[in-house]
């Protein structure tokens, strides 16, 4: 796939902050003119998960879920949105309250900021994928400790075999302990490819982060441009 903007464009949107482009391309891979190297993620002998096919029938199962006490204080199960053959997934942590209100991931301040980083990448939110690793709002927002996590990340696996994206973007430090290592550290990993079961993953910092520290925006978008020209979207680095 090649692309419009170089990476010079790349670098004036960043000095945006994230500021929208003036074009949209898309990420998924309906779009894609040659076929891509098929990644097929490994599938998982003991995942209670492996028979569905579909996000909307496992979205159907996540509702229903009652793995973890959880689900007795949120509202919505917020299973995750966006284009279903998404070359490109983004995952955070956990719905905070507005998400959990809407029963959407990432609409809140930090989803703003994650919508510029997008649309930034000259991309639109319905181009890429959007989920969490936690799916249920942890009471008063508190991180979704490690037994949390490990309850609910069959669904995260499950949506990954069946979306079998390119490249995951791993927002913030429980994102990428629960996908990588739980010892994982997101000031040394971030930058970084990482796999998961034969799919690149990028750690990088959550937009929340970028909220308290916004000098954590220049980072953020570094991985981005490295993401891009991953995907043959813009001149980047090749995952080593
Ligand atoms: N933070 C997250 O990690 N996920 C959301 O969906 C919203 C905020």
């Amino acid at each position: 796939m090649t692309s419009s903007r170089n990476e010079g464009d790349l670098d004036q949107a960043s000095l945006d902050l994230f500021i929208a482009g003036d074009e949209s391309r898309s990420a998924s891979r309906t779009d894609e003119t040659e076929p891509r190297s098929p990644k097929e993620v490994a599938p998982d002998s003991s995942d209670p998960l492996r028979d569905i096919s579909r996000l909307e029938e496992l979205a159907a199962v996540a509702v229903e879920c009652r793995r973890c006490h959880l689900r007795e204080t949120c509202n919505a199960v917020v299973f995750g949105e966006g284009n279903p053959e998404a070359n490109l997934v983004f995952v955070g942590e956990a719905p905070g309250a507005d998400e959990d209100r809407l029963g959407r991931p990432f609409v809140g301040r930090a989803g703003k900021l994650l919508d510029k980083i997008i649309t930034a990448s000259g991309l639109a939110r319905q181009d890429v994928y959007i989920t969490n690793i936690v799916k249920c709002r942890p009471p008063g927002n508190r991180t979704p400790d490690e037994g949390e996590r490990n309850f609910c990340i069959p669904y995260l696996h499950a949506q990954m075999r069946i979306i079998q994206p390119e490249v995951i973007v791993s927002l913030g430090a429980a994102a990428t302990q629960g996908l990588i290592d739980p010892r994982a550290r997101i000031t040394r990993m971030r930058g970084t490819w990482q796999q998961w079961r034969g799919i690149d993953v990028m750690p990088t910092f959550h937009p929340a982060a970028l909220l308290r520290d916004p000098k954590k925006k220049i980072p953020v978008w570094e991985d981005m441009k490295t993401i891009l020209g991953h995907l043959g979207l813009s001149d980047g680095e090749e995952p080593g």
